[in-house]
């Protein structure tokens, strides 16, 4: 009999690409997917998933779902949010995953989705970061803070379980399917007839400060191949560093996204990060500019010789595949 494998969070950027690749392993016989809206399998042509509404803040219906699953792959999650609403469903939500995957007789496997946010901004981290750096976060950013307390929660839940945990720590994920990046820059908040008229006139593009460091990016293709892996390869359990080949620099990005860049001092990005941290209440989203401060470059050998992954894009090639849709 082939593997169940259980799905928080499948109708997401990653989850949609993550279940595909799943579908298409051999060993895994079903999906189990479930998320808080409606949604029908069928729209993305998957034969061997089913869909459930659910809501991990919800104990029961996690338990319900981690229950039926030999493997469960959590993705739920909240980035774009208020700290405050983030912090309520990713903590808790993720906990309940945890503890319910731990406390069900089934499961053998949990593979979690953190983020490289959960290594922290801080400028004494080796460049690259290997996965044997603590994820200390930064509390000053509440997705970082997040992610290195979901490590640590998980740590704690599953030692001295017999569970096998994956923890893959993605970069930034683009691509067609993945638009979140481009999406979250200012430009595209804009009433669409600005956005339009700077598209045509380049001296009203927006600017975009690039304090010279440099970005890593995976294909949304790529993440879910290291997914369905942690999910069914005969790997060592662990963290994984997952990030495409190469690097783009934010000049780049902001001109494939359609931004003016203008080369600024590094010194100007951690004065810019240190005064909002400074500053007693600040809207989550500029929380994110801590992210450009210092370097977060991460080393990748881990998961190709030890997870057997092979990212197809490369850095360069995911921000075109990006660019062509936005
Ligand atoms: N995208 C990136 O660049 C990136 C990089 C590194 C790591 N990651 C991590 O990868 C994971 C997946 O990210 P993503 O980009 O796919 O996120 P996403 O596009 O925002 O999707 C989030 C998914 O979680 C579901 N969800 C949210 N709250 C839920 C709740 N309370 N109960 C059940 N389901 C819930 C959403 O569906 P509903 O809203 O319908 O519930 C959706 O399916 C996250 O842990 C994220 O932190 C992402």
């Amino acid at each position: 009999m082939g593997l169940t494998v259980a799905v928080t969070g499948p109708t997401g950027e990653i989850g949609i690409s993550a279940v595909t690749a799943l579908e298409r392993e051999p060993a895994v016989e079903t999906i189990i997917g479930m998320a808080r809206r409606p949604f029908d399998p069928v729209s993305c042509g998957w034969q061997k998933t089913v869909y459930q509404q659910g809501d991990i803040l919800d104990r029961e219906a996690v338990d319900d779902l981690v229950a039926q699953a030999d493997v469960v792959v959590h993705l739920a999650f909240i980035i774009m949010g208020s700290r405050e609403e983030s912090s309520r469903i990713n903590l808790q939500g993720t906990r309940n995953v945890f503890e319910a995957t731990v406390a069900a007789e089934r499961p053998r496997r949990l593979v979690y989705t953190s983020s490289v946010a959960a290594y922290g901004y801080h400028s004494d981290n080796p460049v690259p970061l290997t996965e044997d750096v603590p994820a200390r976060g930064s509390a000053e950013h509440y997705y970082s803070e997040q992610k290195a307390a979901c490590e640590a929660l998980l740590a704690d839940v599953t030692t001295g379980s017999s569970l096998e945990v994956f923890v893959l720590r993605p970069c930034v994920v683009a691509g067609p399917k993945a638009t979140a990046l481009a999406d979250a820059m200012p430009w595209n908040q804009l009433p669409g007839p600005v956005r339009a008229m700077s598209k045509v006139a380049p001296m009203l593009k927006p600017v975009v400060p690039d304090p010279g460091f440099p970005l890593q990016l995976v294909h949304h293709d790529d993440v879910a191949e290291a997914i369905a892996l942690a999910a069914t390869a005969p790997a060592p359990p662990g963290a994984y560093n997952i990030a495409g080949d190469g690097v783009v620099t934010i000049s780049e990005v902001a001109r494939a996204l359609g931004g003016r860049p203008v080369r600024v001092p590094a010194v100007a990005a951690s004065a810019a990060s240190a005064a909002i941290s400074r500053v007693p209440f600040v809207p989550s989203m500029l929380e994110w500019l801590h992210v450009a401060r210092t370097s977060v470059v991460m080393d990748t050998t881990k998961a190709r010789t030890q997870l057997g992954w092979r990212p197809v894009h490369s850095a360069q090639e995911t921000l075109a595949a990006l660019a062509n849709v936005v």
